[in-house]
């Protein structure tokens, strides 16, 4: 199947058109290339969605395949979002939700952008993909190149959990664990891509590869009964998850699925490698690269964001804040969210639930707005972080045994 609606890439800078073709900078300004559509791409109404099979492409008319058939889906997306009564409690609000993006194929949101990626590389032809990773896009780009049947080849920095480095090589890639961080991993990437024709998911794929987590936010509006909340709180590294976010959710509104939305985007990153942050607490424009990230959270230490200054510009444009959280303020917050709604993430993916508490506490977010903290990835990759917790005991094979242990 075809779909009618064009595709093509266009400058975020200068606005200078691209046609449907390869290519993620513009050679007039060096700006980032992102997707546009043809107007009659938003013909699609509630009901014609809901219909669809529960996957992140139902959202098919905001996506930008235009060959079905190309189409690499493994169960990306239709995560659900969950009430969060319980934690709501404990943190002081009164209405708080939970994306849980911990339950997608290979167990992080990254399943959505490599979806449609790796479908993207199937469409123009190209014989091999990979990507640079901090440790979750690796195992998502493995896992959908599995499907696909076509080569993997993951940059990452060497400094990875094993967890995930093991299972990005069990999908069948070839791992290259660069000795430097992940900029230096991103680097090498780019030249690949450049000199080896391999399609690097976010970097010659990106204006594409992007467009997968928009569905997030489109999910967040469908489940909340077509609206969007008064504020979404990001776990933050290249910047690309949270604008993919906000661009979803405007053009849900676009397209006539949702009114007058006015959500407050913020983004949370670990205090070790927080450049966003750091550039919008300042109120500067200007953001400095992280050159070398000390931080425990490895899947959001990218020193040198990529869509830095885009997740920026929405921060201030959506009334938004950002803040940074220590290592511990992190591994807290797992627990917290593990022990009062019983879902597991990485201290990555739980960031979001350690902003909330923050910003609770600074009064900069008002015990009554709707927050969705977005919950990006699984705990159980990085379960040799937490600290051994003080429930464990071991006993003897006896009643009394119970007994002593527990005192009861
Ligand atoms: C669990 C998790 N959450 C959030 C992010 C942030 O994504 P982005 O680079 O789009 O800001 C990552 C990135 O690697 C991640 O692994
Ligand atoms: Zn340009």
């Amino acid at each position: 199947m075809l779909s009618g609606v064009q595709v093509f890439l266009r400058c975020r800078e200068c606005g200078k058109p691209f046609g449907h073709v390869l290519a993620h900078v513009c050679d007039e300004c060096f700006g980032a290339l992102e997707a546009a559509y043809s107007p009659d791409r938003y013909s699609v109404s509630r009901t014609m969605i809901e219909a669809r099979p529960p996957s992140m492409w139902r959202y098919w008319e905001f996506l930008p395949l235009l060959d079905a058939s190309k189409k690499v889906d493994i169960g990306a997306g239709y995560t659900p979002l969950l009430r969060a009564e319980r934690l709501a409690k404990k943190l002081g609000v009164t209405r708080l939700y939970i994306k849980n993006d911990t339950v997608n194929p290979t167990f992080s949101f990254k399943d959505r952008p490599s979806s449609l990626a790796v479908s993207k590389a199937r469409e123009f032809g190209l014989g091999s993909v990979g990507c640079a990773s901090t440790g979750n896009l690796a195992g998502a780009t493995a896992a959908h190149a599995a499907s696909a049947g076509i080569p993997c080849y993951v940059f990452m920095p060497n400094s990875v959990e094993r967890t995930k480095i093991k299972q990005a090589a069990l999908y069948g890639a070839e791992i290259l664990l660069v000795q430097g961080t992940y900029d230096d991993a991103n680097r090498l990437a780019a030249l690949a891509a450049d000199r080896l024709g391999i399609g690097i998911v976010n970097v010659n794929l990106r204006p594409y590869y992007v467009e997968g987590s928009k569905t997030m936010g489109l999910e967040i509006a469908e489940q909340l009964g077509w609206r969007a909340p008064d504020r979404i709180i990001v776990p933050t590294a290249s910047g690309a998850l949270l604008s993919a976010i906000f661009k979803g959710i405007n053009e849900a509104e676009q397209a006539g699925l949702i009114r007058d939305s006015n959500v407050a985007m913020t983004c949370a990153q670990p205090l070790g490698c927080s450049p966003i942050v750091k550039a919008f607490r300042e109120r500067t424009d200007r953001i400095e690269p992280v050159r070398h990230p000390d931080t425990v959270v490895q899947s959001l230490a990218i020193g040198d964001p990529g869509d830095g200054y885009q997740a920026l510009k929405i921060l201030k444009e959506s009334g938004g804040t950002a803040v940074a959280l220590t290592d511990d303020e992190c591994l807290e917050a797992v627990e917290l969210l593990a022990s009062t709604e019983g879902i597991f993430a990485e201290p990555g993916g739980a960031i979001s639930v350690a902003a909330l508490k923050k910003l609770v506490e600074l009064g900069e977010v008002g015990r009554d707005e709707e927050v969705v903290c977005c919950v990006t990835g699984t705990g159980l990759k990085t379960v040799e972080l937490q600290p051994e917790p003080n429930r464990v005991k071991t006993i003897p094979p006896t009643l009394e045994g119970v007994r002593k242990a527990l005192n009861l």
